[in-house]
């Protein structure tokens, strides 16, 4: 009965074990994963756009190159993701509709636009690299699908951030012009990057349920700060700033004291008012009713074959 499943489902949590899709579940429980992936999803697939802004004026074949293949890969996780998410009973066509509905989120950092070359580098050592901190510890997420479909990606987000931080080093050792547009990035991308953990632990929600199910395994705020420490050394080495006048080592917490961001702007960013919220929806949906014929076509061409095997 109900109270026994229960049972079960918590021993297997409390033993850190995984919650496979046939398994009994509350139903809060796969509401939360649902909403988690799907976002998670729906940023992989969103965050396409501004990087692939850049691919016609890459400066080089080999940029290009590297530009397209990790764009590619930003697919391919959000094909990973959206299949773990059908494991919980929903579809990849509900998911869509839903982003394009605006009833589902994605990450606030791709709601910015991306106005330099240099913006290139900075998302893959800064927001690939804030994707790193927050999706390591998501490999041992209690929901199976979820946690397997992060081992992969954080592979490549790994190869990602260090395209990025090649690509700022060498426009680090170029020009004075080279070397203000990597600062100019840096200072316009710092903040969101930080933002992306979400809001402080007292204004989140669904940290201590979502943590209490092992679904996260780290409160926004520790991962925030795990960014920082990490994010420190690596500025130093390429020689940019990071624009906060708040930022130093504290010797007694072994970890660095920041700022905080702007945290009116980012509930205004996803509430779908950020500076490219509507473009960003608009060319997703324009994809996607561009693409209803071949959606058509395959599902009439499987209709068929299914018929000839009946035979
Ligand atoms: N962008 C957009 N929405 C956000 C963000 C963000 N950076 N941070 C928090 N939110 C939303 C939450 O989704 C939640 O909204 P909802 O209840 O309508 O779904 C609300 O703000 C309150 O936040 P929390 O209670 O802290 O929400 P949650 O426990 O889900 O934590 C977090 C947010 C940390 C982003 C978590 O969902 C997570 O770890 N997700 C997986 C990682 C991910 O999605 N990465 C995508 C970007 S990385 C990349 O693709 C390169």
């Amino acid at each position: 009965d109900e109270q026994e499943l229960l049972a079960q489902f918590e021993s297997t949590i409390g033993h850190h074990d995984r919650i496979e899709p046939r398994d009994w579940m509350p139903d809060g429980y796969r509401r939360t994963v649902v909403r988690q992936v799907a976002q998670h999803a729906h940023s992989e697939i969103i965050g396409m756009q501004p990087e692939g802004n850049w691919i016609t004026r890459a400066p080089s074949l080999r940029r290009k190159a590297t530009l397209l293949a990790k764009v590619q890969d930003e697919a391919g996780h959000g094909l990973y993701l959206y299949s773990a998410c059908e494991t919980l009973g929903v579809s990849r066509n509900e998911l869509t509709e839903m982003l394009i509905n605006g009833k589902q989120k994605y990450s606030s950092i791709f709601n910015y636009p991306t106005l330099s070359y240099a913006d290139v580098g900075v998302i893959g050592w800064l927001v690939d690299g804030a994707a790193i901190c927050n999706q390591v510890p998501l490999c041992r997420t209690s929901y199976g699908p979820y946690g397997r479909a992060m081992i992969r990606v954080c592979k490549e987000e790994s190869f990602h951030q260090r395209q990025g931080y090649e690509l700022l080093a060498t426009m680090m050792r170029g020009t004075d012009e080279q070397r203000a547009m990597v600062q100019e990035s840096v200072d316009r991308f710092w903040w969101p990057a930080l933002m992306m953990f979400g809001p402080p632990d007292d204004d989140s929600p669904n940290t201590a349920q979502s943590m209490a199910w092992g679904i996260k395994r780290n409160t926004n705020d520790d991962l925030r700060q795990r960014m920082v420490d990490m994010t420190v050394p690596q500025a130093n080495a390429l020689g940019v700033t990071l624009p906060d006048p708040d930022l130093r080592w504290n010797e007694e917490r072994e970890a660095h004291d920041f700022g905080q961001p702007d945290w009116d702007e980012f509930k205004d960013v996803i509430s779908g008012n950020g500076p490219c919220n509507a473009q960003r929806i608009e060319h997703r949906r324009r994809a996607w009713e561009d693409g209803a014929w071949v959606r058509e076509a395959a599902t009439a061409f499987a209709a068929r074959s299914a018929g000839v095997a009946d035979q």
